[in-house]
């Protein structure tokens, strides 16, 4: 696994922009110690833990080949190999598996290892969001990219555009930063990053400056950011200027804020249904709608929910 040469990462620009940017290339962090769901966590990463029969991050990594990003930097720790080992090569299950004649059984995964491919990085020290972004700085280079909060699971209808290739369809054609929105209670406020807009079209915000966390009496807008972002490579120099706030940590959203105001940055609400997978109830609203849409359990698990709920699903 890469590490970085220093912390704050070290971050080292080459390259000159030449043409309209696009998007390659997108950074989960990844190094949580996901304490929301110990006991299963000491010995399964987070992002291990099955929405019905699949990681949750192979949900994360299928929304990004949809946007034709074909490199997905991984912010990690050595906790973590059993998300390395999915994503690496075949290990003695798959082995086995090749010579029982089941190797139809693993099309899904050998389809997606064809078509991203996965970086590490190490982020020894749980510094932040800003700062688990800033390790992938090497990695990405001078170009654009995504960001995805890996927990945050965006569900598409079938057919139409993931998430993330909605953000990159938006900065196709504006060429600027874009982040998702999503509109929340006032009493909600407070557990996310909120933005201060105006509207420029509809549902596409300007975004002037952004407040992490606010009270519902200083929050500038009901729209908070689920953990959807493109980004230009100026957010790393942002990154780097960032003071550590409460608990040590750098916020990402303290390098947004001079994002917006010298680069621009636009906001849209996502045509997607969101879950926070990385809270126990989300998590299991995200099974629920996933074992709704399967195709071996939808239909049975429809009918258990309207027997258990009478008819109210
Ligand atoms: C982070 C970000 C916040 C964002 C949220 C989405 O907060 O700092 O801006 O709205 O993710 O889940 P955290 O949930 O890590 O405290």
């Amino acid at each position: 696994m890469a590490r970085p040469t220093s912390s704050p990462c070290y971050y080292k620009q080459n390259g000159q922009k030449s043409g309209p940017m696009r998007i390659h290339k997108a950074v989960i962090p990844a190094a949580g110690l996901g304490t929301r769901f110990l006991p299963a966590t000491l010995s399964v990463p987070k992002e291990m833990l099955p929405l019905v029969d699949r990681p949750t991050i192979l949900y994360n990594a299928e929304e990004l080949i949809a946007a034709d990003i074909g490199e997905l930097i991984l912010i990690t720790s050595d906790a973590k190999l059993a998300v390395q080992q999915l994503f690496g090569a075949p290990n003695e299950i798959e082995v086995a598996l090749e010579k029982a004649g089941k190797s139809d059984l693993l099309k899904p995964i050998v389809e997606m290892r064809q078509r991203l491919k996965v970086k590490y990085v190490a982020q020894d020290r749980p510094l932040g969001l800003g700062h688990a972004v800033l390790c992938a700085a090497e990695e990405v280079g001078n170009e654009p990219f995504a960001v995805m909060l890996g927990d945050e699971i965006m569900l598409s209808e079938p057919g139409a555009p993931s998430a993330t290739q909605q953000l990159v369809q938006l900065f196709n054609e504006h060429q600027m930063s874009v982040v998702a929105v999503i509109e929340v209670a006032r009493n909600e406020v407070s557990k996310y990053g909120v933005v201060k807009v105006t509207e420029q079209a509809p549902n596409l915000w300007r975004v002037h400056s952004l407040i992490e966390k606010p009270t519902p009496e200083t929050a500038p807008s009901l729209l908070a950011l689920p953990g959807r972002y493109i980004f230009p490579p100026e957010i790393f120099s942002y990154l780097r200027d960032v003071k550590p706030g409460r608990g040590g940590e750098i916020q990402l959203t303290d390098a947004m804020i001079t994002l917006a105001e010298r680069n621009g940055m636009l906001a849209t609400v996502l045509n997607a249904m969101r879950f926070d997978a990385g809270d126990k109830l989300g998590f299991v609203q995200a099974n629920i709608e996933i074992g709704l849409r399967h195709p071996e359990v939808g239909a049975r698990l429809r009918e258990y929910l309207e027997a258990r709920f009478g008819g109210q699903t």
